[in-house]
């Protein structure tokens, strides 16, 4: 596969004993153009952003605020002011909880999250709750793990001022509605952000087609560095928001009586930010739109359903992701046999996949208390990874005493 090219995972000399990477949901395998950019950077010489004033710093704050201009253009953002750096999804949730939370919320108000989310874009909220006397509810999911539409209309009222929910569910794989969900919450006055985490590395998000307030991703689920993320917001709600994180580079004028502060996005990113993460981030945004994205989410699909349609013919095998707009992700359980067991004989025999609550215990305790096994693909695995993994899942479930 051509694509394997621009992954030096696939491509440099010892790739071959590398594993079957089928953990995509957890993290992507870095880009080439990523790795070779965060080399040129620390290469060619550090030097801080939005402060010195020296050829270097003003060469690589440059570089840093073109790289706001890649992503604003990336989910189509109207203006790169709503783009903010995070160090990922986590980080932008709990930003807009303690900022926008703390500034909008009062007792008697009302958060609603799905039954779907992770651990992030639940715990924030919850907490978030505690402080302010706000109910946290949830909107449940129908049979075939999908949001139910219905009861999430019934939920809504003018007491429901935000809506936090997952575009992608990192547990089911189901894609959710999330133009006609935001519709209907804009309807009674709620604000929705949307967790971006696991979609904008296998589908476009257009962030003004959308609607959304917020929408939060993470770069190293899209071929770029950890700790580096995005929170998009609409920029008058950004604008009226309070900072959460303070110190330096985020002010305009400071005494020891008082701070005024920058406007966005730099009021929200006090501190040295993570300059060459940023940096090849957008390297790697660049690179995704540069990609035919449409065969490449269909290859991805073709690999889901062949993963699907071959894990069916399994005994005692239970499919969690069972949507039918759904992306490349794919949770399931045999009877009796304990997901970590499974997960581990797999990686004795060169297959990584992810295995328990997958950061979203609530719901995956309904699903199997003990915790369920999940695989996930990405444009770059193969049907070949595929079939070798169902045989070594097949032998390994006998192993196990399946
Ligand atoms: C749906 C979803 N939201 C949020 C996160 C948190 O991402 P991060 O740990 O990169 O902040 C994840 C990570 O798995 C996720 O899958």
């Amino acid at each position: 596969m051509q694509i394997r090219e621009s992954f030096p995972f696939y491509s440099h000399n010892s790739s071959k004993s590398n594993p079957i990477y089928l953990d995509n949901a957890a993290t992507t395998q870095k880009a080439a153009v990523v790795i070779d950019c965060i080399n040129e950077l620390w290469r060619n010489g550090s030097a801080n952003v939005h402060r010195s004033s020296h050829s270097l710093a003003n060469n690589l704050t440059r570089r840093y605020e073109d790289a706001r201009l890649v992503c604003s253009h990336f989910i189509n953002a109207k203006n790169k002011r709503e783009i903010i750096w995070t160090s990922g999804a986590t980080e932008a949730i709990n930003l807009v909880a303690n900022s926008w939370g703390m500034d909008n919320l009062t007792a008697g108000d009302e958060i609603l999250i799905s039954k779907m989310e992770h651990h992030a874009n639940l715990i924030p909220w919850q907490q978030l709750c505690k402080i302010k006397g706000v109910s946290l509810k949830i909107i449940p999911i129908t049979e075939t793990a999908e949001i139910d539409l219905l009861a999430l209309n019934s939920l809504l009222n003018s007491k429901v001022k935000l809506v936090a929910i997952t575009h992608i569910s990192n547990v089911l794989g189901t894609v959710n509605p999330i133009k006609e969900i935001i519709e209907l919450c804009h309807k009674v006055g709620a604000i929705v952000l949307v967790d971006g985490a696991q979609a904008v590395a296998h589908i476009p998000v257009d962030v003004q087609q959308l609607d959304c307030d917020f929408y939060v991703f993470s770069g190293h689920k899209c071929f770029a560095p950890e700790s580096t993320g995005v929170l998009y917001g609409k920029l008058n709600l950004l604008e009226a928001m309070s900072p959460w994180k303070t110190g330096g580079e985020m002010v305009k004028t400071v005494s020891f009586t008082s701070s005024n502060f920058q406007p966005a996005p730099l009021k929200f990113e006090a501190g040295t930010p993570n300059i060459s993460g940023i940096i090849a981030l957008s390297k790697a945004l660049t690179f995704i739109n540069s990609l035919d994205r449409k065969s490449l989410f269909e290859h991805e699909q073709y690999l889901t359903q062949l993963a699907k349609q071959k894990l069916l013919e399994i005994n005692n095998i239970k499919l969690h992701s069972t949507a039918k707009q759904s992306s490349s992700i794919i949770s399931f359980s045999i009877n009796n046999i304990n997901a970590m067991d499974l997960s581990a004989l797999l990686d004795e025999q060169n297959i990584a996949i992810r295995s328990g609550q997958l950061c979203a215990m609530p719901l995956v305790r309904k699903l199997n208390n003990a915790g369920v096994l999940r695989v996930s693909f990405c444009f770059y695995n193969s049907t070949d990874e595929v079939i070798q993994f169902i045989e070594t899942l097949k032998q390994s479930i006998a192993i196990a005493g399946g």
